[in-house]
């Protein structure tokens, strides 16, 4: 298993969990059910609400459950057509069913924004299903328009990046083949209705054994791309540039990009290139930081991309390890890692602001000018171990005091021990408020947590 340093948020990852203020979170989640063990739909919707700094959902299917779960909920949802039903849908009076039976029950109480047809029809579906797509969103847009909800609901289909050749340089990509006679109709379409062109970049489905860095944001010597000089240094970035290279060769640089899918798995096969637990919340946490943070790519200067990241939990029916784990809770809604999404129990401010005074668990201080870091009140065992570990292992701070013999190996507890390591962590470190956060499980005291022999540093 991994070591849990991860649950100590970076200053900097803190300060950026505090950037994403609902108003303008361009973070979304994918909503995938397939799992046997996945707590209600209401239960989710609760969760989100109340835990979270989610704001849109992307479902795989139009379950009835789950949009009657997020009626009445600012969260925005976007539902999609099983591939198979699109054949059918081309004709009027099947969209205009379809849209009934799935769309007006819930809407507008349930927020719903935009309609899938199919999944990566072009990468999984058979011709029938590739061919009818464009005219299947056309008739679907058409129930809409006699429903009056056109303005309201988007079409679209998410692509895989199959769709265009390499992106080794990301000016030169192209829908290659007869992926250009269903693309560009496709984008005229986009263009019309003012929806937007969705894909799934996913670096992790593009590793080799030399591009790791590359594809997780880290260090890397770039990949350059000669005809227009510039220097890519994460595959992200390449991938969005080459889908937009061939966006706008066929005259549609103008139609909007959401990013459909994207993720890393935490967990696979022994030796499985690329997949670990550190991956996986490295690279969500930068591609979160990095969408979100307004620069866009090269060729896409300064767009804020809309980003569903994949997916919301583990699904443990999926076929493979790895694709069983790309999520980022457990079905007890227990965070697989913390990528910044978590709702700050202490509200939240923009990043330039400092972050905010917890407030003390325990009584008013005394001394002047000296704080400790103790556990929150609500902070679980099991939060407070990793603690633990953390600081006594990969920070390497000294713990002689609470093991066995030393002065505060009594009371022999958790939550004792646990306050002692992250009060030393929170002294070395120079006592910012951010190095008592420990994910959300630490809070700054004024009054000494010192009793008899154990005395804490200050
Ligand atoms: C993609 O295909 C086009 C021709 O359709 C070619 O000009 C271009 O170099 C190719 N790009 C890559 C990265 O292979
Ligand atoms: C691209 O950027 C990387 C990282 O900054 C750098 O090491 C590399 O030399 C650059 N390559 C080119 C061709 O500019
Ligand atoms: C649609 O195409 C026209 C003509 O190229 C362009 O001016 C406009 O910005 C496009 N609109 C969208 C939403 O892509």
């Amino acid at each position: 298993m991994a070591k849990h340093h991860y649950l100590l948020l970076l200053p900097q990852l803190f300060l950026f969990l505090h950037h994403i203020s609902a108003a303008n979170n361009p973070i979304g989640v994918n909503y995938g059910t397939v799992a046997d063990n996945l707590p209600p739909p209401s239960q989710v919707a609760t969760f989100l609400k109340q835990k979270t700094t989610i704001d849109k959902i992307k479902l795989f299917d139009s379950n009835a459950d789950i949009l009657r779960a997020f009626a009445n909920s600012a969260i925005s949802v976007t539902v999609s057509i099983a591939n198979g039903d699109i054949p059918a849908l081309v004709q009027l009076p099947a969209a205009q069913a379809w849209v009934a039976n799935n769309i007006s029950p819930f809407y507008p109480q349930t927020k719903i924004n935009r309609i899938l047809v199919g999944n990566e029809v072009i990468f999984w579906g058979d011709n029938t299903q590739i061919d009818n797509l464009v005219p299947a969103m056309k008739t679907i847009h058409q129930a809409l328009k006699i429903a009056n909800l056109d303005k309201d609901i988007q079409v679209s289909t998410p692509h895989a990046m199959t769709i265009i050749n390499g992106t080794y340089a990301p000016s030169t990509g192209r829908f290659v083949g007869k992926n250009k006679e269903i693309l560009e109709p496709m984008l005229e379409f986009h263009n019309q209705t003012n929806s937007p062109f969705m894909i799934c970049p996913y670096p992790f489905f593009n590793l080799a054994p030399d591009n790791i860095n590359y594809a997780l944001y880290k260090p890397n010597a770039g990949v350059f791309d000669p005809f227009t000089k510039k220097n890519y240094t994460n595959m992200f970035d390449a991938e969005m540039d080459a889908v937009y290279s061939a966006m706008k060769a066929l005259g549609y640089g103008d139609v909007e990009i959401v990013v459909a899918e994207t993720g890393w798995p935490s967990m696979g096969d022994p030796n499985q290139l690329g997949v670990s637990y550190d991956n996986a919340v490295w690279y969500n946490k930068q591609v979160i930081k990095h969408v979100s943070s307004g620069v866009g790519t090269l060729l896409m200067p300064k767009r804020t991309f809309e980003t569903y990241i994949f997916g919301l939990f583990n699904e443990n029916l999926k076929p493979t390890v790895s694709e069983r784990n790309f999520g980022l809770f457990k079905p007890d809604f227990s965070p697989v890692y913390d990528v910044g999404l978590l709702r700050n129990q202490q509200g939240g401010g923009p990043v330039n602001k400092p972050a905010p005074t917890p407030t003390p668990v325990e009584g008013g201080g005394s001394e002047e000018d000296k704080k400790w870091c103790v556990p929150k009140q609500d902070a679980s065992d099991t939060t407070l171990q990793s603690n633990i570990d953390y600081v006594c292992g990969t920070a390497g701070l000294d713990c002689k005091n609470i093991q066995s013999g030393g002065a505060c190996f009594e009371p022999n507890s958790v939550r004792s021990h646990a306050s002692y390591a992250m009060n030393a962590y929170y002294q070395a470190h120079g006592r910012h408020e951010l190095d008592c956060y420990f994910s959300d499980s630490g809070v700054v005291v004024s009054s000494d947590p010192s009793y008899q022999e154990c005395k804490y540093e200050a």
